[in-house]
């Protein structure tokens, strides 16, 4: 069955213990933590010390997706901050090299790594990491904001990860615009994770809009 992760940034940072328990409570299965560094986006969410006090208060998975430039110097942060997995960007690295070297640091200390890629990024530029990866993360938006419409190409790049998959075990996970109907689309394609913010935490009922994304 598809995993579910609402994605904090739609939360309510007032009532952030409130909102953890709620999801839970409604179904969620992983916690999406969006990490925005005002330089690889637009905007500016939140960091490690926020992690850690989320971890204090949740048993859920913490899914951390770095928005950032350099992941590679606050990964250790994040790492600290009980992170249980982290995922970067390939776009925020300058060759394969450091690539490389951010996935095995991070699977040193024993937390799950991914790599994600933006809408305008093809999948290709993952085929060398595929068989080191634990999850994938495709982004159905530009990153930066919640509450953006889903783009169709995510789904052929679902698919093509999916078949790519075979003999290998990462996770495909899909990020931006998902609610019942592209979400449908998605597992269809192949996708083992839906992140879904604006859709989880505004639905007048959270339990039946992560439901109706299973
Ligand atoms: C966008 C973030 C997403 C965002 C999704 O840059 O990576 O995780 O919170 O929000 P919705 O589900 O509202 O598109
Ligand atoms: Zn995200």
């Amino acid at each position: 069955m598809v995993k579910v992760a609402p994605s904090v940034l739609s939360a309510d940072f007032a009532e952030l213990k409130k909102d953890l328990d709620s999801i839970k409570n409604c179904g969620a299965d992983w916690i999406h933590y969006d990490v925005m560094d005002g330089h690889f986006v637009p905007n500016i969410s939140f960091g490690y010390s926020i992690l850690n006090d989320i971890s204090q208060v949740t048993d859920l998975y913490l899914d951390v997706h770095l928005m950032i430039e350099n992941p590679m110097k606050y990964v250790d942060e994040f790492i600290k901050a009980h992170a249980s997995s982290i995922t970067a960007h390939i776009e925020a690295f300058s060759n394969e090299q450091d690539i490389r070297a951010f996935i095995q640091h991070v699977h040193h200390h024993g937390v799950n790594v991914g790599l994600s890629i933006k809408p305008a990024t093809p999948v290709d530029t993952l085929i060398p990491y595929l068989d080191d990866l634990d999850l994938v993360l495709v982004m159905s938006v530009e990153p930066g904001f919640g509450g953006q419409k889903f783009q169709e190409q995510a789904i052929s790049k679902i698919e093509q990860l999916d078949q790519l998959r075979q003999e290998r075990s990462y996770l495909i996970e899909v990020d931006g615009g998902i609610n019942a109907t592209t979400g449908m689309l998605c597992r269809q394609a192949g996708a083992d994770v839906l992140v879904a913010g604006s859709y989880v935490f505004q639905a007048e009922n959270r339990k039946e809009a992560i439901e109706s994304l299973k």
